[in-house]
């Protein structure tokens, strides 16, 4: 028995502690919101905070992430940053099939917590590996820079 302490809670799952952390939220918590898609930390769509970092769940095993702060998308909006990425997202009509976008939202918010006006070469860096099948680049860069604003 593993215990997590997931969007303010501590919860338990009886798994393997090699588990990856994105299996031990979709297929033992229900928490369906976080996206799998490749499995080996190259496409984003897993990204969830760990001790507000963006972490790829995929292949983060619970046993590393026991004991730490985890957040999810399904947890995001209670938080002031979050919401106002959320919110942009909404104004931008930011997905399109929206498989990555919990995994968009998570790394932008992790972006927007670590700067406040974040520039171009920022938004590249922080959502390179991020990957969006649909194209959606210029709408996320664009609600970024929109919930940077509204923060401010
Ligand atoms: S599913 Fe984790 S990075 Fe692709
Ligand atoms: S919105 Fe479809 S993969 Fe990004």
């Amino acid at each position: 028995m593993v215990t997590l302490h997931i969007n303010g809670k501590d919860v338990q799952v009886d798994v393997d502690p090699a588990t990856p952390l994105l299996w031990a939220l979709r297929d033992n918590l229900n928490m369906t919101g976080t996206k799998f898609g490749c499995g080996a930390t190259l496409c984003g769509a897993c990204t969830v905070h760990i001790n507000g970092e963006p972490v790829r769940s995929c292949t983060t095993p619970i046993s590393a992430a026991a004991g730490q702060k985890i957040t999810t998308i399904e947890a995001i909006e209670d938080d002031k940053v979050g919401k106002a990425v959320q919110q942009a997202w909404i104004r931008h009509d930011v997905p399109q099939c929206g498989y990555c976008q919990s995994g968009q939202v998570m790394s932008a918010t992790a972006l927007l917590k670590a700067r406040k006006n974040p520039t171009d070469a920022d938004i590249d860096a922080a959502m390179s590996g991020n990957l969006c099948r649909c194209g959606t680049y210029q709408r996320i860069r664009a609600a970024i820079k929109d919930a940077a604003q509204s923060l401010a």
